[in-house]
């Protein structure tokens, strides 16, 4: 039977959930896959954690050059996360002729071009299933499954901690700082949460998603990207009056008008089907010209789930002789002919207050109409001091529109505020 030696640098969640996966269903795989794949080295730094974790002595490295130059290692994976020494490391693995399985989503966003560079001329594999979506196999379905179709967009909740939050806030009525406080507390949210919680871990995602989805390269820059910090519990909750809930979506599309990437909070009807992911769970819904539509549903994060992304690489890479690689021209920057849309087209909710008397709305409705902005749905609410608030949902219109007669309705004298703006998928 064929003998496969794995590396594993960095012991932590993920790094501890794939050792455990690898290390109880080896014979499962003996029998299932035909080969046997072994854990030959591990590199963490606190060497108590892998010992405690039952990797033995000796399997335990020093540093990256004793994992390397272990003949018996022929995939490593790296699940160190960041683009510091992780990078160092996976380069150096890959000039090694090792195969890299890595989780690392910034890492991947970023260097791709310059990793598949380094395996292609090295003969080494390169796989990156874990590094979006967690458990949710979608880059093997963007990679295999789907592959007889073009893509024309991609919908996604690809970021678990957001999810988690939003649900919360809907669900309990409580304010984003109360829910993250709990979210820190029970281990949900890190204790710096920016990359979450403004759209950074989900922005990398897509740009690597959208990347296979549409076959060119999507930098991550293109990626439009507003994070979930401002976002009001009175807005979720005026929201599911009008029927939606409100969820940090990430949405690819590709039309003639070029390739639109984008991260932001969305309410979505609550009849389709991602309205109905909830709390830390993730899904993609992809639509295909053949195939229609397609949604995965899973966790995207936690040992286990990204250890099984993992775990999955590495079987692939154990399996196949031949190493798949990106399906498009894995470049630094987007390709010259490539166009992205800029100013994009959605549906809007709009909170304002407004002052309640004769004539306010007819001049928030004539610089609407000055900006070609059609209402679909209004609502007002009599608040205290002889003050409104208006809840408005428009038709399909240019995000520059929005924003030029926000602005407009802004310098009102004082008789109008737009209090929130978002963004609506019908
Ligand atoms: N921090 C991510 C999330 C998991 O909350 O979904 C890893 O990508």
């Amino acid at each position: 039977m064929k003998k496969v030696g794995v590396a594993i640098l960095g012991l932590g969640v993920v790094g501890g959930g794939t050792y455990q996966i690898l290390t109880e269903h080896r014979e499962y795989y003996q029998k299932t896959q035909d080969v046997d794949i072994v854990v030959e080295s591990v590199l963490e730094l606190n060497r108590e954690r892998a010992l405690a974790l039952g990797v033995p002595e000796e399997k335990v490295a020093s540093n990256i050059a004793e994992v390397i130059s272990n003949p018996d290692v022929n995939i490593v994976v790296e699940v160190i996360g960041g683009i510091g020494c992780a990078r160092d490391f996976v380069l150096a693995a890959l000039n090694a002729g090792k195969t890299v399985v890595t989780s690392n989503k910034e890492l991947v966003c970023k260097y791709s071009h310059e990793l598949e560079r380094a395996a292609k001329r090295h003969n080494a594999g390169l796989y990156f299933e874990a590094s979006c979506v967690g458990g949710v196999p979608v880059i093997r379905t963007l990679l295999d499954g789907v592959q007889a179709n073009h893509i024309t967009g991609m919908m996604g909740i690809i970021n678990g901690t957001t999810n988690y939050i939003l649900t919360k806030m809907s669900n309990e009525g409580a304010s984003y700082e109360e829910v993250l406080k709990e979210a820190q507390k029970l281990g949900y949210a890190e204790a710096n949460p920016s990359a979450d919680v403004e759209g950074f871990d989900a922005a990398y995602k897509l740009s690597i998603l959208s990347s296979l989805a549409f076959h060119t390269k999507v930098p991550f820059i293109k990626v439009f990207r507003e994070g979930i910090t401002g976002i009001a519990t009175e807005d979720i909750a005026h929201g599911k009056e009008l029927g939606y809930a409100l969820k940090l979506l990430a949405i690819g599309k590709q039309s003639e008008q070029g390739i639109e990437v984008r991260v932001h909070p969305t309410f979505i009807r609550k009849e389709h089907p991602l309205a109905a992911v909830n709390d830390s769970f993730n899904a993609v819904y992809l639509t295909g010209d053949a195939v229609d539509d397609v949604m995965l549903y899973g966790r995207g994060a936690g040992a286990l789930p990204t250890g099984s992304a993992i775990v999955s690489d590495i079987i692939y890479a154990a399996t196949h002789s031949e190493n798949k690689y990106s399906t498009f021209k894995n470049n630094a920057t987007a390709e010259k002919d490539v166009k992205f849309v800029n100013d994009f087209s959605s549906a809007y909710y709009l909170r304002l207050t407004v002052a309640d008397k004769a004539g306010v709305l007819s001049k928030i409705s004539a610089i609407f109409g000055r900006y070609g902005i059609s209402i679909v749905e209004m609502i007002q609410k009599a608040n205290e001091n002889g003050q409104a608030t208006l809840i408005l949902v428009t038709h399909e219109t240019k995000e520059l529109s929005v924003r030029n007669a926000v602005s407009k309705i802004n310098a009102l004298d004082e008789i109008a505020k737009v209090e929130s703006i978002l963004r609506v998928v019908a």
